[in-house]
C-alpha cells in the first residue's frame, strides 16, 4: 500500500491551519465520492473500478494474447491521455533491456516528420499490429500519423491490414468510428464519462500494457483496492497529500516537482504531470507540475532546486528495493570507493534520496515522499488511483472543475487557423 511521508512538509505547514482545513478537505472528498461536484458526469474512471465488472478486461486480454502470438511490434498511436498512461505503466513494469514479446512502440504523440519516417522504416519486414487510440477521433497528431500508418499497413499487408488494426475510441461519432465502420477494425470503447487523462485503466491503457506482457488484472486490482480504501475519509493519504499541497499553494508556492530515483518511474512522472497540469491548471490556479529523474537531473536542475527561486515544492516517488548488486572491493582503491564495498547499489541510491530530500529541505524546498512497497502491477495500480483521487479533491479545494481542459483548445484553434482548415 502506498505510504505518504509528510515529515518534510511539516515544518512549512502550520498544524492548526492544517487542522482547520480538514472539514473543507472532507467536503471536497464527499463531492468526489458522492458525485456532487463540478464535472461529476466524468467520474466513469471511479465507477468502472468500483463496479467490479471484468468483462472488458477479458476481451482486452484475449486481443492482447492474439497480438502477442502474431506480432513483432504493436504500434500505438495516441497523444496526451491516450498515450501517457500506457507508456507510464509499460516503462515502470518492463525490464530495462531485452524482454520478451512484441515491441510496443508509440507514434502520433507529436508531429515530427523524421520520427514517423524512421518509425515506418523500422517497421519494414516485421509483423505489425496497430492500436490507434483517440477518444474524440479528431486529434490532429494522432489522425495524421494514422493516415500515414494506414497507407503503410495496406502496402505491407494488403487485405490483411484491417485485421491488424484495433481502434480505441469514444462510443460513437468522430472519424475513427467512421473508418472503423467502413473497414471493420476491431474496436474498444472509451466511455463518454472517462476523460483521457483518467483513462489508463480502460482499454486505452490496458491493451498496450497487456501486449507488453504485464498482468492487467493485478494492475486493476491494485487500483480497485486503493479506490475502496480511499473512499473513506479517515486515514486517507490522498486527502492528506491534496491538503498539504493546497496549503503550500495558498502560501505562494507555484511549482511541484515529482522526482524519482528509479529511471523506470520517469514516465509515470510524465503521466502524473498531465493528470495534475490539466486538472488543476485553470482559472489562474494550480501548481505547475514538472518531473525530474535523479540522480541524473541533480547534475542539471539540481542547482536550481537547491538554490534558485524559492517557489518549489517536491514530491519524491520512491520504491523499496532489495539490493543484490554489491559494490566490489578493489585491491588498490584508486577511485577511493572502498568505503562503499559490499554495499548494494540500491542502498547507495536510497542514501542519495535521503541526502537529497534533507538538502532540499534545508534549502527551503518543502518535500514529501510517496512510497511504493515495490514496483509491481498492484503497486502501480494503487498509485494510479491514489493520484486520481488526490487530484480530484485538489481541484475541488481550488474551486476548479478537475475534469475539463478548456485551455488545450487554444493552441488547436490557432494551429488550425494557420493551417487553413475550413
Ligand atoms: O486528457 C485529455 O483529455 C487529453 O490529453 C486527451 O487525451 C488528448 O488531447 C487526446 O485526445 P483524444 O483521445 O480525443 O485524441
Amino acid at each position: 500500500m502506498l505510504r505518504y511521508d509528510r515529515r518534510h512538509f511539516g515544518s512549512f505547514i502550520d498544524d492548526a491551519h492544517r487542522q482547520s482545513l480538514q472539514p473543507r478537505v472532507e467536503s471536497a472528498h464527499r463531492m468526489l465520492v458522492d458525485g456532487t461536484g463540478a464535472g461529476s458526469d466524468m467520474l466513469g474512471w471511479r465507477r468502472l473500478l468500483l463496479q467490479d465488472d471484468d468483462g472488458v478486461i477479458g476481451r482486452v486480454a484475449d486481443t492482447a494474447a492474439r497480438i502477442r502470438r502474431e506480432a513483432d511490434v504493436l504500434l500505438c498511436l495516441g497523444i496526451g491521455g491516450s498515450y501517457l498512461g500506457a507508456r507510464a505503466v509499460i516503462d515502470a513494469l518492463s525490464p530495462y533491456f531485452g524482454g520478451e514479446g512484441p515491441e510496443v512502440l508509440f507514434g502520433g504523440h507529436h508531429m515530427s516528420e523524421a520520427y514517423h519516417r524512421q518509425l515506418l522504416e523500422h517497421l519494414r519486414g516485421r509483423s505489425v499490429f496497430v492500436n490507434v487510440i483517440s477518444k474524440s477521433g479528431t486529434t490532429l497528431e494522432t489522425a495524421l500519423a494514422f493516415r500515414l500508418v494506414r497507407d503503410w499497413m495496406t502496402e505491407a499487408f494488403g487485405d490483411e491490414a484491417a485485421s491488424r488494426i484495433i481502434v480505441t475510441t469514444g462510443p460513437e461519432g468522430g472519424a475513427l468510428n467512421r473508418l472503423r465502420d467502413e473497414q471493420g477494425y476491431e474496436k474498444f470503447v472509451l466511455p463518454d464519462d472517462v476523460g483521457g487523462r483518467f483513462s489508463v485503466l480502460t482499454p486505452v491503457g490496458l491493451l498496450p500494457v497487456a501486449v507488453a506482457g504485464i498482468d492487467i488484472r493485478a494492475l486493476v486490482d491494485g487500483a480497485r483496492q486503493s479506490a475502496r480504501r480511499l473512499s473513506e475519509a479517515s486515514n486517507n493519504a490522498a486527502l492528506d497529500y491534496a491538503a498539504d499541497r493546497f496549503l503550500l499553494h495558498e502560501s505562494g508556492y507555484v511549482t511541484e516537482i515529482m522526482s524519482v530515483f528509479e529511471p523506470r518511474l520517469r514516465s509515470f512522472g510524465f503521466w502524473w504531470q498531465q493528470l495534475f497540469g490539466e486538472s488543476e491548471g485553470k482559472d489562474g490556479m494550480g501548481l505547475f507540475p514538472v518531473t525530474a529523474q535523479y540522480s541524473t537531473d541533480l547534475h542539471s536542475i539540481g542547482q536550481y532546486v537547491q538554490d534558485g527561486q524559492r517557489k518549489l515544492i517536491e514530491t519524491f516517488l520512491m520504491a523499496g528495493e532489495e539490493g543484490s548488486l554489491a559494490v566490489p572491493a578493489a585491491s588498490q582503491d584508486l577511485d577511493g570507493l572502498n568505503y562503499l564495498a559490499g554495499r548494494p547499489m540500491a542502498e547507495v541510491n536510497r542514501v542519495a534520496y535521503e541526502g537529497t530530500a534533507a538538502a532540499h529541505l534545508a534549502g527551503g524546498v518543502p518535500n514529501c515522499t510517496l512510497w511504493l512497497d515495490e514496483i509491481s502491477p498492484e503497486s502501480i495500480g494503487d498509485a494510479i488511483y491514489f493520484f486520481e483521487h488526490a487530484v480530484s479533491v485538489s481541484g475541488y479545494l481550488l474551486d476548479v472543475n478537475p475534469f475539463d481542459q478548456p485551455g488545450v483548445e487554444e493552441y488547436k484553434r490557432e494551429m488550425y487557423r494557420l493551417l487553413g482548415r475550413a
